[in-house]
Order: C-alpha cells, then structure tokens, then sequence
C-alpha cells in the first residue's frame, strides 16, 4: 500500500483508510476489535471516526484497539454532528443493540429516526473544545491528527472563532490538522473560498460523481468516500440493464466482472487513480473485504492500464439523478 504522510512529522500513513461506521454492525466489541485489528494486520494505518457514528461506540472502541499502537497509525475524528442526547447513553444504546439483535428488521427505521434526531453543532470554540476534549477520552489519546467540522456550511467553515480555536490547538499540540468533511455542495463551496479550513476536505467521490475534479485544482488535499455504497448497485443494475454491456467490459479489461469482488475492486483502483496523493476510505463488516481493499489500494489486483480503461468505461454509466436529501 502507499504510505502516505498527512503534515509534517506525522505518524506513517496510508492511501486505504479504514472508516468506523461499519463497525457497529458486528454484534459486539470482541468482533469490532478483531475487525479492526484485520485491518491494522493487513497493513492499514489510518482510521476514520467522529461522535456520531454508533453514537459514541465507534471513538470508544478505535480508542480500546489504538492502546499501544498509537503512534503506529493516524486518526480523524470529527465535531460538528452530535448524536441525539438520549442515545448517547450507553445503556440506552445497549439496550438499542439488544433490541436489534431480536428484532433486525427495526433497524432501517431506528436509524432513519435516530438520523432526524440528530443534532447540528453550533461550531463555536466552545462546542469545538468540548467535543475535542471527550473524543479524546473516548479515543484514549492526547492527540488526533486530523479534526474535521462534521457537516459545516460554508458559514461554520469561515468562522473566524472556530479558525483561531482549531489554531490554537494545533499550537498545543491536540490536534495536528484540521479540515471538513461532508455533504457536497457544502464542501464545494468551502474549497472555492480557499479558506483555512480547507486544509483538508473530505467527500464522496466514485465513478458516477466524479467530484475530485472538483476539488482537486483548488489545492486542497483530499479525502474520498462512498466508492461503493449507492454507486455499486448502480452500476451493476446499469451493466444488468442491457445484454452486451457485461460481455463488452470483460472484453476490454480482460477481467471476469461477475466474479467476487472484481466490479468492487476495479471501482476502488478507479477512486485511487483520480485521487492519487490522497487518501480514500471504505468500510466493511468483512475481514476478507478488507483484504481484497488492500490488495486493490497496493496495486496488485489490477494492472494500470486496466484500471485507466475501466474508469473511461464507467463514464458510459448513466443513472437517474438523485435527489437532494
Ligand atoms: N462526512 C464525512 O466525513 C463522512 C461521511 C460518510 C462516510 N465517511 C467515512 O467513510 C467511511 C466509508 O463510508 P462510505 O459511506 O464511503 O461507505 P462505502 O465504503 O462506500 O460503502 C460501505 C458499504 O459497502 C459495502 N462494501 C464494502 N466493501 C465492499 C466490497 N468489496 N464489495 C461490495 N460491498 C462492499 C459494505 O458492506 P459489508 O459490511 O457487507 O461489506 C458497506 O455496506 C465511513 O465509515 C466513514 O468513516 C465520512
């Protein structure tokens, strides 16, 4: 894998960076360390949490796995989006779990309810310090390397508070860089203002929104997501929509795409190619997911060549277009 190094004097890191949202489908904490350390074994050094993903649970659990590997691999944690305050018991939040492992089918909806819920930081010093301070906790460290407004408009970013807070914990040592990560639009705008915090973006980005063409020439250093979720059934469902369409990229690329984790892998070489001295994230349930990704992000699944040929390929793929959320 490509080591990557985030600011000056940071800890080794990598292109393939592990996202904790996954973590919180595994029935328990034994699974989720074991889970995480799949992906430390298998070479990734970089990973990717915030409050709000299990409402807590994710920070908790990177902070039990990084004791006594610290300075061995990078974290980011976010502030911004806060769990709804009820759920961020932990009792109520293990008596959510044990309800779910009853009752799966509740899932989808407690999560869309929990999702309204939800609470929008304010993104004032104040607020900033006390997130900083428990993910700290959380994470059972003094230090994360990243630190991102979680979901900021384009007013939250240009804060000149929030600007001389973030500094000033850089200063102290805290946190080592800072940025945003979010919801397209926003981060777009934060980009094209060139502001201090944008540093650091991070956004979705696959073969069906290409949007670090975007973001790229602004200078900003980037951070992609959601190379498989939503964009992966789209294409599949496109390549399934007409006959042909299957035989003719198997035929250009010399790959079999039906067999396991082919189509996924070549959409993930595809998210490092155009994000080449970036970082890009996924998440999985599955340790054998997990090694297929380092395989892909080292380079040794697919030959260059094929993967320039698939992401022209997929410029072919057209899909309704979403609506705003
Ligand atoms: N605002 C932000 O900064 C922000 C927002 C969203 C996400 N993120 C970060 O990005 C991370 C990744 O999230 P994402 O939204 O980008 O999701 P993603 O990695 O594009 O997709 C994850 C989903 O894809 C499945 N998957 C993983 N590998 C696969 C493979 N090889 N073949 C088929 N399916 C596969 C996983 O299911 P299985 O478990 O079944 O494998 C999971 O449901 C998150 O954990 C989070 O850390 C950040």
């Amino acid at each position: 894998m490509r080591s990557l190094t985030l600011f000056p004097g940071s800890a080794p890191s990598t292109n393939l960076g592990f996202g904790t949202t996954c973590l919180m489908g595994l029935p328990g904490s034994k699974e989720r360390l074991a889970l995480l350390e799949t992906a430390f074994d298998a070479g990734i050094r970089h990973f990717d949490t915030a409050p709000y993903y299990g409402y807590g649970e994710a920070e908790r659990i990177l902070g039990d796995f990084s004791v006594g590997k610290r300075d061995q691999l990078t974290i980011t944690t976010k502030y911004g989006l806060q769990p709804p305050a009820m759920v961020k018991s932990r009792w109520v939040n293990l008596l959510a779990r044990r309800i779910l492992r009853l009752f799966p089918g509740l899932r989808t909806r407690l999560s869309q309810k929990a999702q309204t819920l939800s609470k929008k930081g304010s993104f004032t010093a104040a607020e900033g310090r006390r997130s900083l301070e428990q993910s700290l906790v959380a994470l059972k460290t003094d230090h994360v390397d990243l630190f991102l407004l979680h979901e900021p408009t384009l007013a939250d970013a240009s804060s000149e508070e929030m600007c001389q807070f973030l500094e000033a914990e850089v200063k102290r040592g805290r946190i080592r860089a800072y940025g945003c990560g979010g919801e397209f639009a926003a981060i777009q705008s934060i980009a094209t203002a060139n502001l201090p915090t944008a540093q650091w973006l991070q956004f979705e980005d696959n073969v069906l929104g290409r949007r670090i063409e975007i973001i790229r020439p602004t200078g900003a250093r980037c951070i992609t997501f959601r190379t498989f979720l939503e964009a992966l059934p789209q294409v599949v469902a496109w390549l399934e929509a007409a006959s042909g369409r299957y035989a003719e990229w198997e035929r250009e690329l010399q790959v079999d795409i039906h067999a396991e984790g082919v189509l996924a892998g070549l959409m993930q070489a595809a998210s490092h190619l155009r994000n080449p001295d970036g970082m890009v994230l996924f998440s999985t349930r599955r340790a054998d997911r997990i090694q297929a990704a380092v395989s892909v992000a080292s380079g040794r699944q697919f030959s260059p060549e094929q993967v320039r040929k698939f992401d022209a390929l997929a410029r072919m793929v057209s899909v309704p277009t979403r609506t705003a959320k």
